[in-house]
């Protein structure tokens, strides 16, 4: 029989091998934090001294986020989150084809980002978008609550992306889609910092890990891959 020592140790090993590990190492990119999961680094996470670059008026031109809503096919009445929302960018755009009877969650871990997401509710009038404070591995949304959770240029600033998802997962409704639009890893001509990249093949190799359906990548914009999984 097994003595209790050995048991802890037992069910301490059957809770690390449910997700692959986070290895640390010593020489990394400078804009990683030095964690590799799943064969790539994870990103610094981007300072809200820095929210200015989220709102800048070329954004349009360089990314095109007018399409890339469109291509969502958003509805009256759709709960949406927007994890990571930083400044509100896109939660903002997507508030209103959800109209009156939707809401647009704005969720993040830096307060000072929500912050600014309330600034712009009170100046626009915009009424449908919530500002939502999460944790690092919880975005504490209400279960089976969500039709479209999307996160832009977010998914590898994640220091614990296998907690993160697992818990956003239990807030997507059956059928419910989880959208991550990531700047193209292929392409070496897509002027990010490389931590910051992302392929559709790790992406997806990542959510494997999850009950979701892989279902298209739509590759309608100039920097950035739109890979769409839906929940189980
Ligand atoms: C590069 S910004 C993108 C902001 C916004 N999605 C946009 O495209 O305008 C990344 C944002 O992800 C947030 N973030 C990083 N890790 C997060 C986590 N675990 N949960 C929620 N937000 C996170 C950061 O605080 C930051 O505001």
């Amino acid at each position: 029989m097994l003595k209790l020592p050995a048991l802890l140790l037992f069910a301490f090993a059957a809770q690390a091998a449910q997700h692959p590990p986070y290895i640390k190492r010593e020489d990394h990119d400078p804009d990683g934090i030095g964690v590799f999961y799943m064969g790539r680094e994870i990103a610094q996470v981007m300072g809200h001294e820095a929210a200015d670059w989220l709102d800048r008026p070329e954004r349009e031109t360089e990314e095109a986020p007018t399409m890339l809503v469109k291509s969502l096919k958003l509805k009256p009445g759709m709960a949406i989150a927007d994890i990571g929302a930083g400044s509100g960018y896109l939660s903002f755009m997507m508030a209103k084809p959800v109209g009156s009877t939707g809401k647009v969650y704005a969720e993040d871990i830096q307060p000072e980002m929500l912050d600014i997401v309330r600034k712009k509710a009170v100046e626009s009038g915009q009424k449908n978008v919530v500002p939502w404070l999460g944790t690092t591995t919880d975005p504490k949304l209400p279960a089976q609550s969500i039709d479209l959770m999307i996160l832009v240029d977010v998914y590898h600033e994640f220091d614990k992306p296998y907690e993160m998802v697992s818990n956003m997962v239990k807030g997507l409704k059956p059928g419910g889609r989880l959208v991550f639009v990531e700047y193209r890893k292929e392409d070496p001509n897509v002027p990010i910092k490389e931590v910051h990249k992302m392929s559709v093949a790790q992406v997806r190799k990542e959510m494997t890990l999850f009950p979701l359906d892989y279902k298209e990548t739509i590759e309608i914009l100039p920097r950035q891959h739109i890979i769409v999984f839906t929940r189980k």
